[in-house]
């Protein structure tokens, strides 16, 4: 029987999953909103993929007669992924299988801790973005890595990269999830905040300008991320390594537009909880300066505000 996959959330990485799943398993793609069933791939080779997808609103869901899910991923931003699975919690059994699919390190400790069933972490490269509510353009191929906090659901973490390799997803399972969902956390916070709140595409940040404050950025991470245990990249020495890395990303990314700016330029809400959140409370919990990710993050906070507010 096949086994089927909820997607909660469809953005651009909830879409470009249940197009890539959807031949191999039994597909929901569940939003807020209504969404035409008929759905648009653009792949990387810039082929045009039609594809009829299983569409529902959160409302829909108690009278759709799904059946029971293998695996719910929820695929919103970082801030509201638990509101998204409290509005499903009422139509799923507790023990269904999570996984979370988010940047930065805030809804993953909190519904694992919460949520009875095994939760899964997912950290991925793949890019994609929207094209509308009836398309998604998968603009390059990344590697997923899988796994949970606790290191507790290898074999379940293990039939799901299998089933979404199968389906091109590239995916392995890992059993040092929480080291790479940290390490992605730190370039995102020596990129994401400066370029959001300077409204300039990632290669900008070699220049004088910036460059002095990613350093500083670097700085204040490396030592908050020994504090936490989370290895340097590549095997090498602290701050350099991060160094090395974020200034690498800068490079491979020059013509970016960062998810934060594109946050920032829609007016929608950001993820900087997710991002210098974890920072920050970790600096404050092993007493490590954090004043450079502090200040960043209230200058967002207040760009954030100024936009919010108005709406
Ligand atoms: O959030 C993003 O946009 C990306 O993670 C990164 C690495 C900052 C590149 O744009």
């Amino acid at each position: 029987m096949l086994t089927t996959h909820w997607i909660l959330g469809p953005g651009a990485i909830g879409r470009l999953l249940a197009h890539s799943l959807e031949p191999y398993a039994k597909v929901a793609l569940i939003g807020r909103r209504a969404l035409p069933g008929q759905q648009m791939l653009t792949t990387p080779e810039g082929e045009r993929r039609a594809q009829r997808l299983n569409t529902l609103t959160v409302d829909q869901l108690g009278a759709a007669g799904l059946p029971a899910p293998g695996f719910i991923h929820i695929t919103t931003k970082a801030m509201a992924a638990e509101a998204a699975l409290e509005s499903i919690s009422k139509v799923i059994p507790s023990t269904s299988p999570l996984v979370l699919w988010q940047n930065g390190f805030l809804a993953q400790p909190r519904i694992t801790e919460s949520w009875p069933g095994p939760v899964l972490c997912a950290t991925t490269t793949q890019g994609a973005y929207l094209s509308g509510d009836d398309g998604v353009v998968h603009a390059g191929r990344g590697q997923t890595f899988i796994g949970d906090l606790r290191d507790q659901h290898r074999s379940v973490s293990e039939a799901l990269a299998e089933t979404l390799t199968k389906a091109g997803f590239t995916a392995t399972a890992v059993d040092d999830i929480r080291q790479r969902l940290w390490q992605k956390l730190a370039v995102n916070a020596a990129i994401n905040p400066l370029v959001a709140l300077h409204g300039v595409r990632n290669g900008e940040l070699r220049g004088a300008r910036y460059s002095g404050r990613v350093e500083s950025v670097i700085n204040q991470v490396a030592m908050i991320l020994q504090a936490e245990g989370i290895q340097p990249p590549n095997a090498g020495q602290s701050e350099d390594a991060w160094r090395a890395l974020v200034w690498q990303v800068v490079d491979n990314t020059a013509s970016n537009k960062a998810s934060m700016l594109q946050d920032v330029e829609a007016n929608r809400p950001t993820e900087r909880e997710a991002i210098l959140g974890p920072l920050i409370e970790s600096a404050q919990h092993h007493g490590l300066p954090c004043e450079v990710l502090q200040a960043l993050d209230a200058e967002i906070a207040a760009l954030e505000a100024s936009y919010l507010s108005a709406r």
